[in-house]
């Protein structure tokens, strides 16, 4: 009798952890993929007009010849809408770049523009930012930008 209770607690307790980390992963999986959520737009929005919006404009579009290397060594910063190359990345590329800027990605004598937010922003900030950046894409390019996604992302540039 008892055994048979063991043998049911201990299956109970399995199924119980199996469901806990069912949700975690889920919780997971569902923040690294910036669920368009309208108030995370809107958050999103908000931070991208006061922290990117100075070099990649205020309409996304980025600078004039962002594909051209300055004579300083650096490039003009890019489109965030769909002329760019961001929805080329997956949400993790896109979050980690963000986070860490484009130094940390491109060791010299690759000189990047482009600052590190992980002093300044939350995570949760940036998620929100890249939400309000897909938000802006039109649905096929989201589309083939969530492919990317699950298939680990394309390489970096
Ligand atoms: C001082 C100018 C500047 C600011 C401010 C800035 N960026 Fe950038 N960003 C750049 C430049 C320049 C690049 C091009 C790559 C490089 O030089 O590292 C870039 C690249 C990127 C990329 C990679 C694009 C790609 O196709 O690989 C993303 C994503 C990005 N920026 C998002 C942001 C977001 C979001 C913010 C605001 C939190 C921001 N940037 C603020 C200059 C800036």
């Amino acid at each position: 009798m008892a055994k048979k209770f063991l043998i049911f607690g201990g299956l109970y307790l399995l199924l119980a952890s199996i469901a806990v980390g069912f949700f975690i992963l889920t919780g997971k999986l569902t923040t690294q993929h910036a669920i368009l959520d309208p108030l995370n737009i809107a958050e999103g929005k908000i931070i991208y007009e006061q922290n990117c919006a100075s070099c990649h404009g205020i309409d996304l579009k980025g600078q004039p010849n962002w594909e051209t290397k300055r004579v300083d060594g650096t490039f003009p910063p890019p489109p965030q809408n769909e002329d760019g190359h961001t929805w080329q990345h997956s949400d993790r590329q896109i979050y980690s770049y963000i986070e860490e800027g484009g130094a940390y990605f491109s060791p010299p004598p690759f000189k990047s523009n482009m600052p590190g937010y992980k002093e300044i922003l939350t995570s949760k900030q940036i998620w929100n930012l890249i939400t309000y950046i897909k938000s802006r894409w039109p649905e096929e390019i989201r589309k083939r930008q969530t492919a990317a996604n699950f298939a680990g992302g394309f390489g970096h540039h």
